[in-house]
């Protein structure tokens, strides 16, 4: 592509720098002044309109503060040494007390080049201090790449010096073969020279508001510091993680979170299990743009709020790639994310069931005795789990021949009651010698630590000698997964598992890959290294005291294939989760393979699914679990969850319910419970309680399985399109800013509302109703009017389900195993939407197989109303046998409110005792249309 078929380019020359400046101060005075009457508590954010006082410092910049002293023991002396500003007015805004005056960063060498898809330039340093005791680089180069119409790759790194970079291993996002043609990008970009200091500003093509813009000072490029702040279009932030953000909508008063794995709990606002350096932010519009920071070091990421809503990145390591995603709807921006970091694996059929796991299972028994009473209740349940207890003193790929003798006939019989079975495996692998040999013993041929030496895959330091630290079975090494030999010796081993020990498990559940380390950095503690001991520590879990980011994991300066521990920490569980999600698949070709993992980075849903870890058995986390799994949905994960009824601590009846009539409806549902040393936290699946909490709980368990046929289409285009399955409400009514800070109600996909109680002694839940029609699940009560909050009555036996107008769902009657239900007749619910319309999509194969849609194994059933009163069912794709056995048996309409006088299934008519009133449904009952067959259905109302 030449010059030519670029944009008109903005670069602009010293004399036109301050200009631009001035011109994007303007704009933002225009913009970001709205107060955001939707969100009560910014009403902080709306006092702060005015502008920061003028008399106290003119030199103090009125666009957003950067702080020029995050670390400890900031005082007026130390900040002007860093020639930095000393802000007074701090206290009443919490705003940073040092912050940087302009002038403080890089500006352009040279000239700044068109290159054949975008922008080159050389950056040099002007003031910034070396505030860090880190190699500071002078020069650096800046490219803007076009990737697509709708995707912006922003890279800088320093001139002259390999610097470590997130190998395309682990996230490959290719550059395309033929550049985007100019005319069609969704982006402006300009680079700004210098004066005061030099900036990247991306505008939606033709406007005036920057999606992204970091012409700010403070931007530093050391080995081991690097800052950037970019100014923000709106306050309405959504994503970065892995923490408890407690809210979908980013609080943004001065919010400082740190990314980086770690092994803790999702209970305060520490930096989590997973790292996923990427935000959403709407602007006052609606339009919405994603962007991600490629960067799997350690960071800070501070968040300041309106009138200048912004981000500052610290980051310790790497270098700054950015990719942009514009949108324009969130949906598209968040999709444009997934199709780049890798789409969503497609889970197993069974896996979308319901699922029993503890962490305190006595012995083979206790479980045998809770399989044995959840079947007798007659509740649905597909999967059975085990903790590692079962393994032979926390051995993976072991089993207790002792406590846990009779396990191989145990999953034998889960299978033969078409339910199956997963097992936890830890990257700890056991290195005592003693407990070594009983377990060769326990297991014959069992030696996988020996195995790993001799295979040289154990991470190991620059003399060779290989970590240890101490997970469950004591002393343990780990293994590197970014070595592509381990992939071998962790099938191998696997295998083991599977064949040798007998127990044919059918996914495997990948624990504390954070990696965690129940000592700090290994047991003999860590070098007093650079690595170990950064110069600028970010604010993460453990690290406040003396600066050690090695807490609870392993040492920094170790050495793996893909770089030093330093830098790859954070991609230890993506690592693990791609070997084993390859290995799962060379065990056995044809089938999908499912793991389940606690770490996580960008991408790692193309390979694994995800929980949320260590929750508690407390109300707050109801609410909490409703945020992260949103986060997690643009993340792309299509199938997460939390621990239903809560991780740590007892239970409690009416609140593991409630938890039950809102966990039904994640896209993964476990009830997982743990324990603490030798407390053991009581049972908590549903028959442990009575009689009652069963009989509450079997009703939605079964309404989750009678929409699996909807739930499983929605994994499918997650899979091949990208879509999230769980999400906020705002997705799908972005320009309705009353849906922009809703995270105690979400989406199945566009057409189920779940509005759960999250509170005890609750009877109403306040429910907000976007614009459309809706309707109540069990009675097909529409929702009038839209656009408002209702309070829903909510006793302790009711949750609260709604059905968007406009959509035709398949549904299934339900069983109490995935594999039955499947086998079940199917039927429509045929939702009416204002203009009494209504589409859907199903989508079917054998649940197991892989890649079933390329590999011409999968049906697709198109459901269609082109006007009032005719719905046509039609396969669009169908190649999937097993459909050929289903029939449609009921037609459920809601939105109709009359019995219809003349109702045909293809010109013939159905007899009027096979069409009666349900509440406000209309049922159309005992039919045979089989589901690969057109069908044209009619009704009319006189
Ligand atoms: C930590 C996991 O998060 C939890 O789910 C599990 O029960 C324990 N490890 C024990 O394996």
């Amino acid at each position: 592509m030449n010059a030519s078929n670029l944009p008109l380019l903005l670069i602009i020359f010293s004399l036109q720098t301050n200009f631009v400046y001035l011109s994007l101060s303007y704009d933002r005075d225009q913009g970001d002044y709205d107060c955001g009457e939707d969100d009560t508590s910014d009403s902080q954010t709306c006092q702060m309109r005015s502008r920061p006082k003028e008399d106290h410092k003119s030199q103090i910049p009125r666009d957003p503060l950067i702080d020029c002293h995050p670390d400890k023991n900031v005082n007026q002396d130390s900040c002007t040494a860093r020639g930095c500003l000393w802000n007074e007015d701090n206290d009443a805004t919490n705003a940073p007390s040092c912050i940087y005056p302009e002038g403080h960063g890089y500006l352009v060498r040279g000239e700044i080049t068109q290159t054949n898809n975008g922008l080159e330039a050389e950056l040099e340093r002007i003031k910034t201090p070396k505030i860090y005791d880190s190699e500071i680089y002078d020069r650096l180069v800046v490219t803007a790449e076009y990737q697509t119409e709708s995707r912006l790759r922003i890279r800088i790194a320093p001139v002259g010096v390999k610097r470590y970079e997130v190998p395309k291993e682990a996230v490959d996002i290719p550059s395309p073969e033929t550049p985007p043609s100019g005319d069609r990008l969704l982006y402006d970009v300009t680079l700004v020279e210098g004066k005061p200091q030099f900036g990247i500003i991306v505008k939606r093509k033709g406007e005036s508001v920057a999606v992204f813009s970091t012409d700010l000072p403070g931007m530093t490029y050391s080995d081991q510091f690097i800052q950037i702040t970019t100014r923000l279009p709106s306050d309405n932030l959504y994503g970065f993680g892995e923490h408890n953000h407690r809210r979908f909508r980013h609080d943004m008063n001065w919010k400082t979170w740190s990314i980086f794995t770690r092994s803790i709990g999702p209970i305060e606002p520490d930096n989590l299990y997973g790292a996923h350096p990427v935000y959403m932010n709407i602007e006052n519009d609606g339009r919405a743009s994603v962007v991600l920071l490629k960067n799997s070091n350690a960071m800070d990421i501070t968040l300041q709020p309106s009138p200048n809503p912004a981000i500052t990145y610290r980051v310790i390591g790497g270098i700054l790639d950015f990719y942009i995603f514009m949108g324009p709807s969130p949906e598209q921006a968040v999709q444009q994310y997934i199709q780049a970091i890798g789409r969503p694996v497609m889970p197993p059929y069974w896996s979308l069931g319901y699922h029993l796991c503890r962490w305190g299972y006595k012995d083979i028994e206790d479980m045998k005795m809770v399989i044995n009473r959840t079947r007798a209740a007659g509740i649905p349940y597909d999967g059975q789990w085990v903790d590692i207890e079962y393994m032979y003193k926390y051995y993976d790929f072991t089993y207790d021949r002792k406590k846990w003798t009779a396990l191989p006939e145990v999953v034998q019989d889960l299978h033969e009651n078409n339910q199956r079975f997963v097992v936890i495996i830890d990257p700890g692998i056991g290195a005592n010698r003693t407990i070594i040999e009983e377990a060769a013993v326990n297991s014959p041929g069992y030696n996988m630590f020996d195995d790993g030496v001799q295979q040289d895959i154990f991470i190991k330091n620059e003399s060779n000698k290989v970590l240890i630290g101490e997970v469950w079975p004591g002393v343990t090494a780990f293994p590197d997964f970014t070595n592509p030999k381990t992939q071998d010796w962790w099938l191998k081993w696997m295998n083991f598992l599977y064949h040798e020990e007998n127990i044919k498990y059918d996914a495997l559940w990948i624990d504390m890959n954070e990696p965690a380390s129940f000592v700090h950095g290994s047991t003999e503690g860590c070098k007093h290294t650079r690595w170990n001991y950064p110069p600028y520590t970010p604010h993460v879990a453990g690290s406040e005291v003396d600066g050690k980011i090695y807490e609870r994991t392993i040492c920094m300066d170790y050495i793996q294939h893909w770089g030093r521990h330093y830098d790859v920490h954070s991609l230890y569980g993506h690592s693990e989760a791609i070997q084993t999600y390859n290995s799962l698949l060379m065990q056995s070709p044809d089938k999908r393979p499912w793991t389940m993992t606690r770490s996580s980075f960008v991408g790692t849903g193309k390979y694994a699914t995800k929980w949320m870890g260590d929750n508690e058995s407390r109300w707050s986390n109801l609410h909490w679990s409703i945020v992260s799994i949103m986060e997690f949905s643009m993340f792309g994960f299509s199938m997460n969850g939390v621990d239903i009824c809560g991780f740590w601590y007892e239970a409690e009846y009416e609140m593991c319910l409630r938890w039950h009539q809102l966990g039904a409806f994640y896209p993964f549902a476990r009830n997982h419970n743990g324990r603490w040393k030798e407390q053991i936290f009581r049972h908590q699946d549903p028959a442990a309680w009575d009689q009652r909490f069963v009989d509450i709980v079997k009703p939605v368990l079964m309404t989750r399985y009678r929409l699996l046929p909807y739930l499983y289409t929605l994994m499918y285009k997650a899979h091949e399109e990208g879509h999230m399955v769980m999400k906020a409400l705002l997705f799908e009514f972005p320009t309705d800013r009353n849906t922009w800070s809703i995270d105690r109600q979400f989406l199945l996909g566009p057409a189920l509302l779940i509005s759960p109680a999250l509170e005890p002694n609750q009877t109403i839940v306040e429910a907000y109703f976007p614009k459309a029609r809706w309707y109540e699940y069990n009675q097909g009560n529409e929702i009038i009017p839209g656009g408002t909050t209702h309070n829903l009555y909510t006793p302790l036996n009711k949750f609260n389900l709604h059905i968007r107008g406009g959509h035709v769902i398949a549904v299934q009657k339900p069983s109490t195993t995935t594999y039955e239900s499947r086998k079940n007749p199917m039927g429509l619910i045929v939702a009416l939407d204002e203009d009494q319309l209504s589409n859907g999509q199903l989508f079917l194969d054998d649940g197991q197989s892989l890649e079933t849609s390329k590999n011409n194994k999968s049906t697709i059933i198109q459901f269609k109303m082109m006007k009032a009163g005719e719905l046509l069912i039609q396969s669009v794709i169908n190649n999937f046998k097993g459909a050929e056995d289903l029939y449609i048996k009921s037609i459920d309409i809601y939105g109709l409110n009359r019995i219809p006088s003349d109702v045909q299934i293809n010109h013939e008519s159905v007899d009027d005792s096979n069409i009666r009133q349900s509440g406000q449904i209309i049922q159309i009952l005992n039919l045979s249309i089989k589901l690969t067959n057109k069908a044209l259905i009619t009704w009319m109302i006189y």
